[in-house]
């Protein structure tokens, strides 16, 4: 059984502009264990695809259709109440830009043990700051500096100790919103082993969201593409990243630079995504996408079975032609 699926979920917001169908439609599934990665443009409808699941959206928003069964349950309607039990002890978030969120008046271990206290009340203090020593050593981190101020780590650290407390209560499931964004490149390699090796040891699962393709074909098991607020393309990272079977994948990969090669131009994808007030009817991809056909620009295409856990949502491929 998956551990997490999301089915036919739309995510909408309430603005004075009207509504925004930030997510539309997605699907996207996970087995224990597996590391996801979720990519797109900015805007795309990454995060709040992942806020939805341990249910933290903003306040305008609200999810007109859709479940999302974990371990078989529906998330989606559970009250408040019950997702307070959700959250830190079975699903924990690392949220987008999270490293500059801590508190700066409080020390880290004091921070880190704080939603232990909360959610597990048996748990005594002592008990409590051996459990986050021990997470702070996990991520590389002296337990000595437990006492130490925010102010008192680098970028990288402060990212390290985000990662640790969103372990301190044994989650199954974490999500990780762009957790190397902010970081320079020598530091964000070894913050994504760090996250792979702690996937391994804690039996976890994770979904991490980047713009960064490369970076998420080579560390997760499986890649989701979004475009518009839906996804295009699912499937074994490796297999999206030599087949992509999506126009907007293949354009994706193509606008990478090559870091093995000689200095390679980059290509954007020309144009911009559609509006999300008043979408198209047809493929939201349809107005950038060089491959297309009559019908792209009338009906929107579903995520279709390719064969091999390899998933596309394209007029073309629902025809029985290739796309590349
Ligand atoms: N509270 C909100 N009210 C109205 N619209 C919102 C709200 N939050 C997000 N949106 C809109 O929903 C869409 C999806 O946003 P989201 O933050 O999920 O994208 P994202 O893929 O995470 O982008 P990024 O890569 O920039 O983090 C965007 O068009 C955004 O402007
Ligand atoms: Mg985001």
């Amino acid at each position: 059984m998956n551990m997490l699926e999301i089915k036919d979920l739309s995510v909408h917001f309430k603005s004075r502009a009207g509504t925004v169908h930030a997510v539309e439609g997605v699907n996207l599934w996970l087995e224990k264990g597996e590391l996801l990665g979720v990519a797109g443009e900015s805007g795309c409808g990454k995060t709040t695809t992942t806020l939805a699941i341990p249910g933290l959206l903003p306040q305008n928003a609200f999810i007109p259709k859709g479940q999302i069964l974990f371990n078989g349950e529906d998330l989606v309607k559970k009250t408040e109440k019950e997702m307070e039990k959700v959250r830190w002890k079975q699903i924990s978030v690392i949220f987008q830009g999270a490293m500059n969120a801590l508190n700066p008046l409080q020390t880290v271990g004091k921070q880190m043990m704080e939603p232990i206290l909360l959610h597990e009340p048996h748990v005594s203090k002592k008990e409590a700051e051996e459990r986050v020593k021990e997470l702070l050593e996990q991520v590389g981190i002296e337990k000595n500096r437990f006492t130490n101020y925010p102010h008192e780590f680098s970028g990288g650290m402060r990212q390290r100790v985000m990662i640790a407390m969103s372990l301190v209560c044994d989650p199954e499931l974490v999500i990780a919103d762009e957790p190397v964004t902010a970081l320079d490149v020598m530091i964000q390699a070894q913050i994504l082993e760090l996250l792979k090796k702690l996937v391994k040891k804690y039996s976890l699962s994770m979904i991490m969201i980047s713009h960064d393709l490369s970076v998420l074909c080579e560390l997760c098991d499986k890649i989701a593409i979004m475009y518009a607020g839906r996804v295009v393309e699912y499937g074994y990272a490796r297999e999206v990243f030599t087949h992509p079977k999506h126009p907007y994948t293949v354009k994706l990969l193509h606008s990478l630079p090559d870091i093995y090669g000689e200095k390679v131009f980059i290509n954007g994808i020309p144009g911009y995504p559609p509006s999300l007030i008043t979408p198209p009817a047809g493929c939201p991809f349809c107005e950038r996408c060089t491959e297309k056909i009559p019908e792209c620009g009338s009906r929107v295409p579903e995520l279709v079975d390719l064969g091999g856990g390899h998933y596309a949502a394209c007029c073309r491929q629902t025809e029985g032609r290739a796309v590349v």
